[in-house]
């Protein structure tokens, strides 16, 4: 499905409904290119999924972890090298957890993603406009899928 959003606090509205779907084990994928809003979008998540701490950029430091009402896992793969890579920092242990895991460019490492994963595309417009696509697979994604079709603040 597409939305678009208008500014930001459409996104931060975005952010609060995703949040409300995350189960256990959730993966989210976040792609499009520098400054599309992705670590933005990130924070608007952690934040209503109760992480008091603030989100940074992770970018040097790939994984960085949180705690909110499930452990929260942001990662930023941008700089990694290869696949092999993700697992030597304990990948499977991350996507495979308690937790809620966040991919800032997801795509980058498509081969070693789980089959069930929220994969979430945004595009930059202008400033302040969005337009974003939420695609995926499994019972987290359906759930979005369900309460994104009930919102009207998109259409
Ligand atoms: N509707 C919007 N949604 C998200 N961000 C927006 C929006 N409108 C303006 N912005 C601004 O766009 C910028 C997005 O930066 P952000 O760091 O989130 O991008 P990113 O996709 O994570 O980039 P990078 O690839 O460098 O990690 C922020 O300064 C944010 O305030
Ligand atoms: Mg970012």
């Amino acid at each position: 499905m597409k939305i678009t959003v208008r500014n930001i606090e459409d996104t931060e509205r975005l952010g609060k409904i995703i949040a409300r779907c995350l189960e256990k084990g959730t993966v989210i994928c976040l792609d499009g290119e520098l400054g599309a809003g992705k670590t933005t979008l990130t924070k608007f998540i952690a934040k209503e999924s109760g992480v008091k701490e603030n989100i940074v950029s992770p970018t040097f430091t790939i994984i960085k972890e949180y705690e909110g009402k499930l452990p929260f896992y942001h990662m930023d793969v941008y700089r990694i090298d290869s696949e092999d890579d993700m697992y030597d920092m304990g990948y499977d242990e991350y996507i495979y957890s308690e937790g809620v895991t966040v991919i800032e460019w997801a795509d980058l490492i498509k081969g070693i993603l789980p089959e069930e994963r929220i994969e979430i595309r945004m595009k930059r417009i202008d400033d302040e406009k969005r337009e974003i696509s939420i695609e995926g697979k499994g019972r987290v994604f359906e759930k979005l899928a369900g309460e994104l079709s009930n919102e009207n603040t998109y259409n």
